[in-house]
């Protein structure tokens, strides 16, 4: 069990030391009956030479061996023979003179090739299910090796600035608001629950009424969603919070933490302070508040233009207090049938009635619905979205936040549907951060018709907005941030509200839950709040996110050892899995299946 080296060390200059190396069998070649071995490890690769000629009970070992198969070699450092150096490898000069093999393990064929570009062609469930295997890919492995720097960096980063890591309960109280919650059924006390806690947010505070000051953890949080290629049911935030501190503070403290966190993990520079954009921009402009601001195709409202409109679809909206967004898809006239009406799914998705378009080709607007456009309509478009031949022009007439929501959706995909025909680049690494600020302290919840937390029911309002809470609950900002990166949400905080008066307000009199509610799912809150809660304010990132746009992938399974399906399975262990009569009666739990 000895290795003098690992597999990405040796080079020429090793040339005629005896060495012992341990590993995988990376792939086998057969010339005329001498054996030559990629032997890998996590390091690197170094290739090793049997030859039956000198050693035939070593060159008979050998021959047994199958790729996946783990062994130690020792032997002596020679050069390659002239032609057969590979300059792309570190080690590539220099091969291992084999004299001894221990094989420790054979191994059955993989199920699919272990390598980058193999590997990325299979079903993800294939990888998923043999998971040790998809994880010794060269990829995979970076990926791993990325995430351990920047779970690092980010502790040295708030080690250094005085902050101390405490580790908070996963097992918590269910809790109102925010996403489905997984409950933990309790033996001891029958018929009541433990809820999986969903982020360490209210721990924090009252970490701060401890008088801690200065608190961060990497902490594993719990959530009950659909999943996506950037959600899981477990996840983890790099959870942060701070007493005395402002919006600024908070602005400073983390462009501090990202800026080392590039530096340290991919040698990069970015720019600081980040653009701030307020949400009503963001909407406006983009459509979304998690613009992706690396490429234009910006939206432009068109809503006072259209109010006397003839194309009577857009003037009902504009003159009935709704919006008219277009955006131009510049270049894009060459969309095909399929592609448009697959634009038209989506933004019906989204609730809208129709996606109007305009295809601009040889100097003429082919569109069902420029027939209805006036000539000053048309200029004031033509002026607006700056026209030209090759153009693709979309619609939206809803209300205001829908019209934004739909624009912004097809935006992106128009990118993309421009990046695919090399008609727009975007890189991964044109590194767009910004704060989305001024975010709505609360949005009205149409179907239920009461308000709801934009962020969370903590988050304090803007001083001078305070006075709207009981007239105009909607003109009230919150004092919220969002640090968005190239059209991902990485991060959320905000400043809290730290008088026990005003939060009991919120919770009661602008969201309407019930004095009782409050009491028992947020009453020890409130009272530690009467025992001095300093001001205090923080934000959570999404550690999985942030990994997954360091190692360019769009996907955050890629950065997790191991983690679930879209439909929330463990494909390799196999979970979830019925459980015992025993163990349910234990905890006082009856299964009732669906029909
Ligand atoms: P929020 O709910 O915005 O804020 O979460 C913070 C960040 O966590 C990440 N995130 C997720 N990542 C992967 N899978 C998920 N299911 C998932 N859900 C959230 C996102 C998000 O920006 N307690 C507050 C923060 C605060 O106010 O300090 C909170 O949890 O990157
Ligand atoms: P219609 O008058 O319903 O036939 O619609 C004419 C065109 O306008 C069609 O291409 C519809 O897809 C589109 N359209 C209808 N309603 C909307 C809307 N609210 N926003 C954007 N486009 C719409």
């Amino acid at each position: 069990m000895h290795r003098s080296h690992h597999c990405a060390q040796l080079t020429p200059a090793d040339l005629g030391a005896t060495v012992s190396l341990l590993g995988w069998v990376d792939s086998i070649r057969d010339h005329g009956g001498i054996l030559f071995i990629d032997l890998r490890d996590r390091k690197g690769i170094t290739q090793v030479m049997f030859d039956p000629n000198v050693h035939p009970a070593l060159g008979a070992q050998a021959a047994q061996l199958k790729p996946e198969s783990v062994v130690g070699v020792s032997g002596k450092v020679v050069t390659r023979p002239e032609g057969t150096v590979n300059a792309s490898l570190p080690t590539g000069g220099i091969e291992v003179d084999a004299t001894e093999l221990t094989i420790h393990n054979l191994s059955d064929t993989p199920p699919f090739p272990l390598d980058d570009v193999g590997g990325d062609k299979v079903n993800e469930d294939l990888r998923l299910t043999y998971r040790y295997l998809d994880l010794r890919r060269p990829k995979m492995r970076k990926n791993l090796q990325v995430r351990h720097k920047a779970a690092k960096s980010i502790r040295d980063y708030f080690d250094s600035q005085e902050f101390i890591e405490v580790e908070t309960p996963a097992l918590f109280k269910s809790t109102p608001e925010g996403a489905r919650e997984y409950l933990v059924p309790s033996r001891i006390h029958a018929g009541q629950f433990y809820a999986l806690s969903q982020s360490p947010q209210q721990f924090k505070q009252i970490l701060m009424v401890a008088g801690v000051e200065k608190y961060f953890q990497i902490a594993r949080c719990f959530r009950d969603e659909d999943l996506r290629a950037d959600r899981q049911m477990e996840f983890t935030q790099v959870d942060v919070e701070a007493s005395f501190v402002t919006r600024e503070d908070i602005y400073a403290l983390f462009e501090g933490m990202l800026t080392k966190l590039w530096k340290d993990v991919l040698g990069t520079d970015i720019q600081t302070p980040f653009l701030r954009m307020p949400f009503h921009e963001a909407m406006n402009r983009f459509g979304v508040d998690k613009p992706d601001v690396r490429f234009g195709l910006e939206l432009v409202d068109f809503t006072e233009l259209f109010k006397t409109s003839g194309f009577k679809v857009f003037a009902s909206t504009a003159s009935g207090g709704g919006a008219i967004k277009a955006i131009n898809a510049k270049g894009l006239a060459d969309l095909t049938q399929g592609e448009l009406k697959n634009l038209e799914e989506i933004a019906k998705s989204l609730g809208a009635k129709g996606l109007a378009f305009i295809k601009v080709e040889a100097g003429e607007w082919k569109s069902p619905i420029v027939k209805f456009f006036s000539e000053a309509e048309k200029a004031a478009l033509t002026a607006q979205l700056g026209v030209a031949d090759g153009d693709m022009i979309f619609f939206a007439a809803a209300p205001w936040e829908k019209a934004c929501a739909i624009l912004g959706r097809i935006r992106l995909e128009a990118a993309a549907l421009l990046v695919k025909r090399g008609k727009m680049t975007i890189r991964h690494d044109d590194w767009k951060f910004l704060w989305v600020i001024d975010f709505p302290l609360m949005s009205h919840d149409e179907a239920e018709n009461r308000y709801v937390a934009t962020h969370h029911p903590f988050t304090a309002p803007v001083p001078e907005d305070a006075a709207y809470l009981d007239s105009d609950p909607k003109k009230v900002r919150g004092q919220h941030y969002d640090v968005v990166l190239n059209g991902m949400e990485l991060g959320g905080g905000s400043i809290r509200i730290h008088q026990p008066a005003l939060q009991k307000k919120v919770f009661e009199d602008v969201l309407k839950i019930p004095a009782d509610v409050v009491e028992s799912r947020f009453g020890y809150m409130l009272k530690a709040f009467t025992y001095g809660a300093p001001p205090h304010g923080g934000i959570a990132f999404g550690l999985d996110r942030m990994c997954a746009l360091l190692c360019g992938t769009t996907s955050i399974r890629d950065v997790i050892a191991f983690p679930k399906t879209q439909k929330g399975q463990d494909l390799m262990a196999q979970s979830p899995t019925p459980v015992t009569a025993k163990q349910l009666k234990e905890l006082h739990i009856a299964v009732v299946l669906p029909e």
